[in-house]
């Protein structure tokens, strides 16, 4: 088997057989094909696609690359969640101790954040002492002792997949929906859980901009789930604006922990109560989330979890003084444009980037404190008539050089082609739809 001869084939369109895929992904997880070759496959993966029985082997190749975790021994059926990722979507945290406190195991194998969307693992290790990495074995006894665990994937969990993720983050071929959707699927397949429910986000702030892209990402998903006997489930969910009213580490824990306590922002409460409901359902598990959400359970969970990954749950977060204001007249709100138009998803998850809450490469430390905190969204019943001095953003940094950045991002100045993110208007405007669809 020649690597280039592969290259050739898949560079003319032709589809590449089973003994071509298990070579090409065998051996660049072994290291004897090159990052060139491999860069070179992936971006004629990127312009041709893979056709269904090309996609479900290059999967099954990625899942066989490492160790599957062995969940079998637990009594209570596992269930998972994936996001496809997005601006203040910290709806892993409150869902995997809710859907425990309602009698599943969760077994959450999560990631870090990239670019401008914020991660599962940066956002709980703003909490004192807690810990990521677990082995195999810790896994299945936390889940076994406490029915949720949130961590890191195993170093040897897929790991054709890590290599070919930094690959594709470097050579601008992330944005392809069979490379998407084998990545996502080989880690999830490879975890062992059961059954899982994938939010597929759509909108500025998501990989994925459009319904329609949303929606052909989502079955494709869902059909590799259930080619792998795993029981899987998608609903599209707007990230045209962001989630909740905070982007940004620490900031997101603490709108977890208002949540966790049956309160919070509405929209995050509802997203992950639909997403609970769906993950009981595929798990067979009969239980009203939001019963259980308010009766303390859920954060009796979180507490367990935290506890036992080495944290301290009363530990104060991190936080900095450098806060700045910015109010709505700042953004062109006045008397005769008093309603908030658009927030825009994509240019608060840049901004939070900016001041610190994120990384641009995957070795750089995040900073737990930076972030934003939105006092209003297009909708909001309460607040959507405002004044010009009245404060719109704060912007959280631990180092006030960040501060023009972040701006430029707000105002749209560091893009002249966009619609300026941030937008007031005459007339009110209606609340966004949140849930768009479900796939089954
Ligand atoms: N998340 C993943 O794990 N993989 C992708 O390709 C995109 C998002």
């Amino acid at each position: 088997m020649n690597i280039v001869d592969i290259l050739l084939a898949k560079r003319g369109g032709e589809a590449l057989n089973e003994e071509q895929i298990n070579f090409f992904i065998e051996s660049y997880t072994a290291g004897t094909v090159t990052d060139e070759q491999a860069s070179a496959l992936l971006m004629a993966i990127y312009f041709q696609g893979l056709n269904t029985s090309e996609l479900a082997t290059w999967t099954k190749a990625m899942i066989d690359s490492g160790e599957r975790l062995d969940l079998s021994s637990l009594s209570a059926p596992t269930v998972d969640k994936h996001s496809t990722g997005g601006v203040g979507d910290k709806v892993s945290l409150v869902l995997a101790p809710l859907v425990a406190a309602c009698g599943a195991a969760v077994p959450q194998l999560s990631g870090r954040g990239l670019g401008h969307t914020g991660g599962t693992l940066d956002k709980l290790e703003s909490i004192s002492g807690f810990n990521v990495n677990l082995t195999a074995s810790e896994i299945v006894s936390q889940l076994d002792n406490i029915g949720v665990v949130i961590c890191a994937a195993t170093e040897n969990l897929a790991p054709a997949d890590k290599k070919l993720y930094a690959l594709r983050d470097v050579t601008a071929t992330v944005e392809s929906i069979p490379l998407i959707s084998s990545s996502i699927m080989s880690k999830k397949i490879a975890e062992g859980t059961e059954s899982l429910v994938l939010d597929v986000k759509v909108g500025s702030g998501a990989f994925m901009k459009t319904l329609d892209l949303a929606t052909e990402l989502a079955e494709t998903m869902v059909a590799i789930g259930k080619e792998h006997s795993v029981n899987t489930a998608a609903m599209l969910t707007n990230m045209d604006l962001p989630l909740g009213n905070t982007a940004g580490n620490a900031l997101e824990v603490e709108e977890t922990l208002e949540c966790l306590a049956g309160g919070g922002p509405s929209d995050l409460r509802e997203i992950t109560l639909a997403l609970a409901q769906e993950m009981l359902e595929l798990a067979g598990v009969s239980a009203d989330p939001a019963n259980v959400l308010d009766s303390g359970k859920a954060m009796d969970s979180w507490r367990k979890m935290i506890l036992a990954q080495s944290g301290d749950p009363d530990a104060p977060l991190p936080t900095t003084d450098i806060v700045e204001v910015m109010t709505a007249g700042d953004f062109g709100c006045s008397s005769s444009a008093p309603y908030l138009a658009n927030l825009d998803a994509y240019a608060l998850g840049i901004a939070a980037w900016r001041l610190g809450a994120g990384r641009s490469k995957k070795s750089e430390p995040v900073s737990f404190p930076a972030g934003i905190r939105w006092l209003a969204k297009p909708g909001d019943e309460m607040t959507h008539k405002m004044t010009a001095e009245q404060p719109l953003l704060e912007l959280y940094t631990e180092d006030e050089k960040l501060l023009p950045l972040a701006k430029a991002d707000l105002f749209g100045d560091s893009d002249a082609e966009a619609h300026p993110p941030i937008v007031f208007a005459k007339n009110p405007t209606a609340g966004a739809e949140l849930i768009h669809k479900k796939i089954k």
